[in-house]
């Protein structure tokens, strides 16, 4: 039970301490920003996390460390922002008024046109030239993944950027960085651990105090919509126009932040976001870097967890299918009791997952990969960056000394109601040499595990001919040898 009990969120709005009750659950950041607070610098384009217009700074800490990160504001709710520091476009000038030197940079170059884009995009940049002394180029645009601009052309942009960060940010250039020791001492009188309790005509919002109190809560109110980085509840409510209330967040909670990282393995608290994670998984499984970066944008990654693209039961999550391939398991927690699955066995049907009225995700296991395992993940999708796979693939497959097949875990989304594995498929590669001619067995025997559906995405067969091909990329990739590649018989007239 919380030792303590507020009514009321508490943050810091630039250069203010906000107190704030009686709210909406579903109120977002965006509309309080521009409607409640006028600072209408922050722009919305999308509504859907997309565009970046509505790009802000949200400062928080972890163990004593104050970092900023971009986040979303049109699918952020303003009950998350406890203990922040909300930081617009409106602050990130110098402290004496002049452009920062990421907005210099950007009327230099000339990054901006029609300008809808640009305080999303100075807000992108100010996040990386404040946490990234020396950006390269992929640096710069990762960053800039999660905002669209439909004019300037990104090349004066990445320049703007280039040319920000030969200045270092200081007390003298930046109002962040001058006020740090005062926003720490504010931050960390604000997170009291106490439970916070807001009810509202709109239904009422929980912050628990730490992970026990989510548990009682939860039990308590079942019904209630659990938001971790709200990159997924945020559409339900700004494109869906979803009642969401009761709301219970969980973004802030610390116990569920948690990353184990040595030789067996690595495990995630479910509360975990993908920025947060990248480091310890990508140097567990290097194989996971490209489709980790290409998860929604910056700010999206920033927000949403892990633990949120297993719950939200999605068939096109991009996390699952390597999971899975991976062998990986699920700690599901109601009240005081928990009990742990192969995350395979959590997605039971469209819809439908293992996970009981009251449940909560708590943490992922993910066994390390043997030595000498061949594993890769691929992710197909109409747009390289910020776009929802039509495919994904993921593949994990072990050999003996005589090279041959004693293990085979592929997994896939987008091809079923479910991230689903290919056991047809997987049998034709078990006892078998690793060779061009096992490939094109166990390649022909996909169509008999999955029967995919025509989309906006993909129609069924782009998918099923993608994920053979995928199978065959694989091969040529961990093969080791040259290997002739048949013609396709429409190349070959050609
Ligand atoms: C612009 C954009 C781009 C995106 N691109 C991708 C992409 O490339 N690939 C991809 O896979 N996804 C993508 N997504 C979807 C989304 O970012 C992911 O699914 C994300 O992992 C969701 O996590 P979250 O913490 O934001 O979840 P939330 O939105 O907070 O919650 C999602 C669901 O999970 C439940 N939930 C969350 N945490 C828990 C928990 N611990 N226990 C029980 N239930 C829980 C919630 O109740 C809800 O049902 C994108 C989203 C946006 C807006
Ligand atoms: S308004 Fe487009 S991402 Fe928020
Ligand atoms: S300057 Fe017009 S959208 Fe970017």
């Amino acid at each position: 039970m919380a030792q303590s009990h507020r009514t009321f969120i508490r943050f810091l709005l630039n250069d203010r301490p906000v107190e704030l009750s009686g709210f909406a659950p579903d109120l977002s950041l965006l509309d309080w920003l521009r409607i409640n607070q006028r600072l209408t610098g922050t722009k919305e384009g999308c509504a859907e996390g997309d565009c970046g217009a509505c790009t802000v700074l949200v400062g928080r800490l972890d163990n004593g460390i104050l970092t900023y990160e971009t986040i979303n504001a049109c699918i952020r709710f303003v009950g998350s922002l406890d203990a922040t520091h909300v930081v617009t476009i409106e602050h990130l000038n110098r402290p004496d008024g002049a452009l920062s030197a990421v907005q210099q940079a950007m009327v230099d170059n000339h990054g901006s046109q029609c300008g809808f884009c640009t305080p999303g995009i100075v807000a992108s940049l100010h996040g990386l030239w404040l946490s990234d002394p020396e950006p390269t180029e992929a640096d710069i645009e990762r960053a800039l993944q999660g905002n669209l601009c439909r004019c300037t052309g990104y090349e004066p942009i990445v320049k703007a950027a280039v040319a920000a960060a030969k200045t270092i940010p200081s007390e003298d250039n930046d109002r962040l960085v001058a006020g740090y020791a005062t926003t720490i001492a504010t931050l960390t009188d604000f997170a009291d651990g106490a439970r916070v309790t807001i009810d509202s005509e709109r239904g009422t919002t929980f912050l628990p105090a730490d992970v026990d109190d989510l548990a009682d809560i939860y039990d308590a109110n079942p019904d209630a919509t659990i938001v971790a980085g709200s990159t997924d509840v945020g559409l339900w409510v700004t494109k869906h126009m979803r009642e969401i209330a009761p709301v219970i967040f969980i973004g802030h909670l610390a116990g569920l932040q948690q990353i184990s990282f040595d030789e067996t393995g690595v495990t995630l608290g479910a509360g975990v976001s993908y920025t947060a994670a990248r480091g310890a998984l990508i140097a567990a499984f290097p194989q996971m870097a490209e489709i980790w970066d290409r998860i929604g944008g910056e700010q999206v990654r920033n927000m949403g967890t892990v633990g949120g693209n297993i719950a939200n039961g999605s068939p096109i999550g991009d996390t699952p299918p390597p999971l899975i391939a991976l062998d990986a398991s699920v700690t599901l927690r109601k009240g005081k009791a928990r009990r742990t699955l192969p995350l395979e066995a959590f997605f039971i049907e469209y819809g439908k997952q293992d996970r009981q009225q009251g449940e909560f995700v708590e943490s992922i296991a993910i066994p390390a990969l043997d030595e000498d395992a061949f594993f890769a993940v691929y992710k197909i999708s109409k747009r390289r960056d910020e776009d929802i796979s039509a495919l994904c693939a993921a593949f994990h497959v072990t050999t003996d000394a005589q090279g041959l097949v004693v293990s085979a875990r592929l997994a896939f989304g987008g091809m079923a109601g479910t991230p689903k594995r290919a056991p047809t498929a997987e049998a034709a590669l078990i006892g078998q040499p690793w060779s061009w001619d096992t490939i094109q067995i166990a390649r022909a025997a996909l169509a008999e595990d999955f029967q995919p559906l025509s989309d906006w995405r993909a129609s069924a067969d782009y998918r099923m001919l993608s994920a053979q091909n995928l199978m065959i990329r694989f091969f040529l990739e961990t093969c080791g040898a040259p290997v002739r590649i048949e013609r396709h018989p429409a190349l070959a007239e050609a």
